[in-house]
Order: structure tokens, then sequence, then C-alpha cells
């Protein structure tokens, strides 16, 4: 099964038989059980490899990239996500909802904390230390001067984990912009979870404001 922009191997960076958390591991395998059509297996990036834009997200979820393969696709969170990207010139459409469904990022490459679903959408720090080289890697394919959009307090502490600095130096807040000590310039958000748009912590309008902040950061 191939996407567009983003390979679902079940080999290499996001491997299948990748066995570092047993928790996520056990979880992977009850899914399996129970819906063995659904990708189940440590979900890949997405996007433009050369981009200058990296979108950072928690983990995929249950019935969301868990399923399909590809972050953010098939969850509500996943909808915001996406049109805030094609509002923001970063995609070629809105919908966003089947890895076979079209959809090509320009410039914009979307990844994980923690590539493999975690119960209860929570995973735990072992499980973030765990995934944190495959986030290393990606760091390191989107250089300086390049923008990181960090969905949520989790990703943002990833990020910076990844690139060895202190979370104390660069605090998290919804719309906070901090330039890194590399160039790099990381912007963060709140999750554009279910939750955080249902309670209003987060609103459209803040996640499209946040998008373009990220957006205008960007070299022309
Ligand atoms: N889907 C993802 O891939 N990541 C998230 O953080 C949420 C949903």
């Amino acid at each position: 099964m191939e996407h567009a922009q983003g390979t679902l191997m079940k080999s290499g960076l996001g491997s299948t038989e990748c066995s570092q958390c047993p928790r996520l591991v056990a979880l992977r395998q009850a899914v399996r059980d129970r819906y063995p059509d659904y990708f189940a297996s440590p979900v890949p990036s997405f996007g433009d490899p050369e981009a200058d834009f990296l979108v950072v997200g928690l983990a995929p979820g249950m019935h969301g990239a868990n399923r399909t393969g590809r972050p953010f696709t098939g969850d509500h969170a996943g909808i915001l996500l996406y049109e805030a990207l094609y509002q923001s010139g970063f995609s070629n459409q809105e919908k966003a909802d089947d890895p076979g469904d079209g959809l090509r990022l320009s410039n914009c490459r979307i990844t994980n904390a923690v590539r493999c679903l975690p119960p209860e959408n929570k995973p735990e720090l072992s499980e973030i230390r765990a995934c944190n080289s495959l986030l290393s890697r990606e760091l390191s394919m989107t250089p300086a001067p390049s923008v990181i959009l960090a969905l949520g307090r989790v990703a943002h502490q990833a990020v910076l984990m990844a690139l060895g600095l202190q979370a104390a130096h660069f605090s998290f807040a919804h719309g906070a912009l901090h330039e890194l000590p590399d160039g790099k310039i990381l912007v963060s958000s709140y999750h554009c979870s279910r939750y955080n748009t249902q309670t209003r912590r987060l609103t459209r309008e803040m996640f499209l404001d946040v998008m373009q902040k990220a957006r205008s950061c960007l070299r022309p």
C-alpha cells in the first residue's frame, strides 16, 4: 500500500518490527485481532520530505491514523488540521479522510511524537523517549531555517527533547514562538483534538491564526 507522499512500508523508519514499547506492542496486537483491516503499525510521516515546515502531533488516534496509516487521517483532529493546512496554502485540497484521497502537501510534512497508538491517547514518558530518535531524524531532515508547529504540550516537549534542549527554557503556550539555537523556529499550539475544540479551549479561528503565524515565519 503506498501513499502519494509517504510509503506505508512496514519496514525501516517506523517499522512494524519495532518492539521497544511493550505496552504499545500489546495494544497493537489487540487492535489487529479486533480490527484485522486496520493499519495497526507505527505510522510513518506524511508529506514533502524536503519541507521547511514540519507539523508534529501527539500519536495516532485509534480510528484515525491507526486505522488508515496516515497521520491525522480519518479522525476528528484531522478535519481541522487539514483544513488549516489547505487555508494556509500547504496542500492541494481540504479533504483528507482517506489515504487514497489524492491529498498532496507542499513544503509541509506531518509526523507524530509517538508513532504507535497509545492507550487512551496518552503515551508514557518512556514511550516518548523510545520514539524520539525517529523525531530527531525528521527534524534533521528539516534543517534551519525551518519552522516546526508542535500540536500540544507533549509534542512541544518531544521536539525539545529530540533537539537536546531543555523544556524549562522554551515554555509551552498556545501561539508561543521560540527561536531555537540552531535557527529553527518552534511555534506551539493547543492540540486540535476533539476535546479541545468541543470545550472551545481551541477554536477554529485560533487554530487558523496559529497556522498563519507559522506560515509567516517561513522564508519567502
Ligand atoms: N492523529 C495523529 O496522527 N496524531 C495526533 O496527534 C492526533 C491524531
